[in-house]
């Protein structure tokens, strides 16, 4: 395969044709030969082209127009014209108009080949700058999310691969597992990004008040309505709305919504018809919805509307490994807004966190590491801790040796465990395995790790 630059020239003379064809393939291009800008645009929209290197002058489209459309088709297109030298008036008009450069004819072959080059030059200088961009955009947008967990993986790959496309999202996890986190990452990752993101917490309004900040109200719809609002699924036109604890809403509510979703439209309140809308909607829930639905607290139609693709966050006690790099991460983000340098954090303590149930998640770490930091001095320690949490991890006494630092066999036994089953992917029957032990042995040790 020929992996050189593809220069496309569009020169309605023939002599000049065979010329540049000759000058370019000399230097080692390849090169695309058109006679009118008609041929060159087509030319353009099929091939890989790098630089076009076009005649100002030409019978029907002329060298000025095809700039304006390549530059609509790609604005970081790069496009050297070429111009009689009693024109260069025209020259200026088509740097004006975004032409990487001009060259006057007759022209000395040196100069056209290093304007070709330059234009080259910028090419490869715009590519990086793309990649760039992008791999900013990414570590911006999963930066934030820690987990080296396989269930972690495995939603980062669902978010990505759900970030593409428009269809609604039912997060679902226990209260401070990062249900928000992801839903502002799918936007994040969206085709959507560069719109609106916005969320409500349905759990926090009255119907009335809900229904009229969702689909909005005309001005004197009620009292207190002294304006016309547009309403959350409209003013987030094109971006994505955040439904957070949709399972709170009324059944009343819930056939609005559907219609909503359905119709992709909704009536303010007050207002004789429909407008249309066009948001993706993410909707988070700490219930077990299907619950709710086989109970006949929730609508099953809306649940399946809703329920497209299912991201669930296990909590954090059933995914442990997390818990070291989660650390890691809140004491840097902690550092860096307190102005401070990182502390490390001793065995002891992260031992105790690693252990502990942690009943309100990420949340709960993500508030116990910034209280450690603050606390601490040089290090953190098991005392800066709050002490649910070394109360939780056991015996206190039976983690300390004399000098705090050595685990015990049982802290040794259990962490062995958990870093087994991890490296199974939670597969209990093959970890008891790899461990040596009976399956019903596994169990019950893992049932006193639960009781403790
Ligand atoms: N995997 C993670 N990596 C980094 N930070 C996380 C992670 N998961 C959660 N957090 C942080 O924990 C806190 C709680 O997360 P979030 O608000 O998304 O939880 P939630 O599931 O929406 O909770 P709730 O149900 O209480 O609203 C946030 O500060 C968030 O940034
Ligand atoms: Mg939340």
């Amino acid at each position: 395969m020929n992996t050189q630059p593809l220069i496309l020239v569009a020169e309605d003379e023939d002599l000049m044709r065979v010329i540049l064809s000759g000058l370019l393939e000399g230097a080692g291009y390849r090169v695309a030969l058109t006679a009118s800008a008609e041929e060159a645009l087509e030319k353009f929209t099929t091939e890989d082209v790098a630089v076009t290197l076009t005649d100002i002058r030409m019978a029907g489209m002329d060298g000025l127009a095809l700039l304006d459309r390549i530059k609509d088709i790609d604005a970081e297109a790069l496009v050297v014209v070429m111009t009689a030298y009693s024109s260069v008036d025209s020259a200026v008009a088509a740097l004006r108009k975004g032409a990487y450069d001009y060259v006057t004819k007759p022209f000395v072959n040196e100069d056209l080949l290093q304007s070709v080059k330059n234009a080259l030059t910028q090419r490869e200088l715009f590519r990086e700058n793309r990649a760039l961009r992008r791999e900013l955009d990414r570590r911006y947008s999963f930066s934030e999310i820690v987990g080296t967990s396989e269930a972690l993986q495995s939603v980062f790959r669902l978010v990505e691969k759900v970030a593409a496309t428009t269809t609604n999202v039912l997060v679902e996890g226990e209260s401070g597992t990062g249900k928000e986190l992801i839903a502002r990452a799918i936007h994040h990752n969206s085709p959507r990004a560069s719109r609106p993101f916005v969320a409500i917490n349905c759990g926090a309004l009255p119907e009335t008040l809900l229904e009229s900040e969702l689909f909005g109200h005309t001005k004197g719809a009620f009292t207190g309505a002294t304006a016309n609002r547009q309403g959350l699924l409209r003013s987030a036109e094109g971006g994505t709305v955040f439904l957070d604890e949709i399972g709170e809403i009324t059944p009343a509510m819930q056939v609005r919504l559907l219609r909503a979703v359905q119709e992709h439209e909704v009536t303010p309140v007050g207002a004789g018809g429909a407008v249309s809308f066009d948001a993706r909607i993410i909707c988070a829930t700490n219930r077990d919805l299907e619950k709710e639905v086989s109970e006949g607290r929730f609508r099953e139609d809306l649940f399946y509307r809703l329920n497209v693709i299912e991201i669930h966050l296990p909590p954090l006690r059933e995914r442990r490994e997390d818990i070291p790099l989660l650390v890691r991460h809140f004491i840097a983000a902690t550092a860096r807004e307190q102005g401070q340098p990182e502390k490390p954090i001793s065995r002891e303590a992260m031992t105790a966190l690693i252990n502990y149930k942690f009943p309100g998640n990420v949340r709960e770490l993500q508030n116990a590491v910034e209280r450690a930091f603050t606390l601490s001095g040089a290090e953190i320690d098991l005392d800066s801790l709050p002490p649910r949490v070394w109360e939780s991890a056991g015996d206190p006494a039976a983690v300390r040796d004399p000098d705090g630092l050595r685990p015990t066999l049982a802290e040794i036994e259990r962490r062995y465990i958990f870093e087994t089953l991890a490296s199974v992917n939670q597969d209990k029957a093959r970890a008891a395995n790899v461990l040596g032990i009976d399956l019903s042995t596994l169990y019950r040790k893992l049932k006193r790790y639960d009781a403790d």
